[in-house]
């Protein structure tokens, strides 16, 4: 059996529906994206959903709308992908990597506060794997110290915190469509906001800082003359292409948060008596979106001291299953620890024990719609074989 990390749900309905644009003619950000940004806003109730390239250039978009500058910090969490503090970076900006919480691994709310400086700007919580962050306590702080929240939400669709989805809790919320998450464009991204002033800003800034969009020009009159240009805008624009097949990802977005989570529920049933692993939690006010299914290997009380040998073991393991046809991962990496961050910062693993030991440690299962109960049970029991062994 081969048995991959994910596999993207592409039916004859994503087929066909990336064949009318070509038809048309209108091949960039027109009425296919309108619609894909219509359907997306109504699901995660947000008034604004602003279609973008990827998860990387709405967060981009995000921070330039806020007006980050260099000097300005930013708190990130130290586990997530190097994109989240990059778009800090891209900015002149400072991010200050905070240490998560290993049972959830998202931002622990308890460290945050002492991160904040008088430079500090605002805070990028991201909801990690599909599990909201604590937005609460983080919003509470946000707001008695006037920072700005965005939330990456790369990984955070189908994910819910106290009735609300997420990417509707901070001033601005980004999501990604690369193929690893529940809903795929190939590449993409949204940015959703209740602020209109923010959305405006954003989709002016995706379109070189246009003034009105070619979509808005191509249905007034007046076409012939082409927009201001005030700002110093990107190209982040997402093509109709694009935007035709995520408009028919959202028309099974039910069905596939619904698969995701039979998986989820079946690995939390065949693997509830292994000790050495801890399972995802969701906390009571969360729905979790399981974007991945992501563990702790942990055969031990896991510490600075022993990660490095326990590293190697899972590291074993995963190469036990990938000569079996089952693919895994870790979950993330430490974005403090990347090469670019290590070289500016040298920021030792003891700052972020927690973050360095997810790092190591995680394990991603393979997770995705139309997964047979027969492809779960193989990867439960090649997994405790692998781990005997
Ligand atoms: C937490 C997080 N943020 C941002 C990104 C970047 O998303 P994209 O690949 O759409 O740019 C990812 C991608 O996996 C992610 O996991």
């Amino acid at each position: 059996m081969s048995i991959p990390i994910t596999r993207p749900f592409i039916g004859p309905e994503e087929m066909a529906a990336v064949q009318r644009p070509l038809e048309t003619g209108w091949l960039v950000q027109g009425p296919y994206v309108k619609e894909f940004e219509s359907k997306f806003g109504r699901f995660i109730g947000a008034e604004n959903a602003v279609a973008t390239t990827s998860c990387t250039t709405a967060l981009h978009l995000s921070v330039v709308a806020l007006g980050l500058g260099p000097g300005d910090e930013v708190i990130v969490p130290g586990f997530t992908w190097v994109a989240t503090a990059n778009v800090v970076e891209y900015m002149g900006a400072r991010p200050v990597f905070v240490d998560i919480d290993l049972a959830t691994f998202n931002l622990d709310v308890a460290r945050l506060e002492v991160a904040i400086t008088p430079k500090t700007v605002g805070i990028i919580p991201v909801h990690m794997f599909g599990l909201a962050a604590d937005m609460d306590p983080i919003k509470e702080i946000a707001d008695r110290r006037s920072l700005w929240t965005v939330e990456d939400a790369a990984c955070g669709f189908g994910a819910w915190y106290g009735g609300t989805h997420v990417g509707t809790l901070g001033d601005l919320g980004c999501f990604s469509f690369h193929p690893r998450k529940s809903i795929t464009t190939g590449e993409g991204g949204m940015v959703t906001t209740s602020r209109d002033d923010l959305a405006e800003t954003v989709r002016s800034l995706r379109d070189h800082g246009a003034s009105r969009s070619d979509l808005q020009r191509h249905t007034q009159t007046g076409s012939y003359l082409l927009a201001d240009y005030d700002r110093l805008g990107y190209n982040f624009r997402m093509t109709d292409i694009q935007g035709a097949m995520g408009s028919v990802q959202m028309d099974r977005a039910e069905w596939v948060l619904a698969e995701r989570h039979r998986c989820a529920e079946a690995y939390d049933r065949l693997l509830a008596d292994v000790e050495w692993l801890a399972l995802p939690i969701t906390p009571s006010n969360s729905v979790h979106g399981y974007q991945s299914y992501v563990c702790l290997f942990q055969p031990e009380e896991p510490n600075l001291q022993s990660a490095d040998r326990l590293h190697e073991q899972r590291n074993r393991m995963m190469a036990r299953l990938e000569a079996e046809g089952i693919a895994t991962r870790q979950g993330t990496h430490a974005a403090f620890m990347q090469g670019f961050y290590a070289a500016k910062y040298a920021i030792p693993r003891s700052d972020l024990p927690r973050a360095f030991l997810a790092d190591r440690l995680s394990l991603s299962l393979p997770m995705f719609p139309g997964m047979t109960e027969d492809e779960l049970e193989y990867v439960a029991t090649a997994l405790r074989s692998a781990a005997d062994a």
